[in-house]
């Protein structure tokens, strides 16, 4: 190699960002593997079974919250769910704690998980205004007249797909525990997805309406806000459930 070219291949690796020369004299790699071959590769040794059950580990943090804010806090320190990595927030409650009645949805939306609070979008409004017509609000001060309001699962699942069994079943004892610690009267149990996480069924057009109990407490399963806005013609079964809650409001002090 002449000087000129000696040179033209120095200025070469320089533009390439070479800065640093590791050694004085060059070294052939693929003459030191044929000298000197390397030990066989061990052989992979099995990955060590994980002795984690995220549904165990759910029971046993939700269970060691004594309060909703430190329950707030453990689910959203729940590692074992997938679901939390695509969501913005972790969408925990709405409403006053206090309320006799307790609605339990599906799960955070886009609006819902922008705002880290649940029902907030078009299905959210609607729910507003079908409590309203029984004299219930979210954010009524008076436990009587109060709505308190959470979902299956905290964390939007992306696409807006449902949830999965694994999922419902691991994030069911915080949920369990959420009414456990809100001690609400009644539950409402907003649709089909609500009712597979709680009462482990689904088909929510036989089930609505029809009263079932849920950890001592009376619950109702009802057509989900969703569902009436692309069928309308629902909302008139979605009364008859608004009156029944109410009626068993004022029976059941
Ligand atoms: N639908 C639900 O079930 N929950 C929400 O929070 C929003 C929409």
């Amino acid at each position: 190699m002449d000087w000129h070219l000696a040179k033209a291949l120095l200025e070469w690796q320089v533009e390439l960002g070479v800065t640093e020369a590791m050694t004085d004299a060059p070294i052939d790699r693929f003459a030191e593997v044929d000298e000197a071959p390397r030990p066989a590769a061990a052989a992979p040794q099995p990955a060590p079974a994980t002795s984690i059950d995220p549904v165990a580990e759910a029971a046993r943090m939700a269970g060691a919250a004594a309060d909703l804010p430190a329950l707030a806090e453990a689910l959203a320190a729940y590692p074992h769910c997938e679901l939390r990595k695509g969501a913005r927030n972790c969408v925990f409650a709405d409403g006053n704690p206090a309320a006799r009645v307790m609605i339990i949805g599906e799960g955070p939306g886009r609006e819902e998980d922008q705002r880290g609070l649940p029902f907030v979008g078009q299905a959210g409004r609607m729910l507003d205004q079908m409590f309203a017509a029984i004299g219930l609000a979210r954010n009524a001060p008076a436990p009587e007249s109060a709505l308190y309001i959470t979902n299956t699962v905290p964390w939007r699942p992306t696409g807006n797909r449902e949830p999965t069994p694994e999922e419902l079943a691991m994030l069911r004892p915080f949920l369990m525990r959420h009414v456990e610690l809100a001690e609400p009267d009644l539950l409402v149990l907003m649709g089909n997805v609500a009712c597979q996480s709680v009462l482990g069924q689904r088909g929510i057009l036989k089930l609505r309406g029809q009263w079932q109990t849920v950890l001592g407490r009376p619950a109702l399963p009802m057509l989900h806000p969703a569902y009436l806005i692309r069928n309308p013609d629902a909302k008139r079964e979605a009364w008859a459930d608004l009156l029944s809650l109410k009626a068993r409001l004022r029976e059941q002090p």
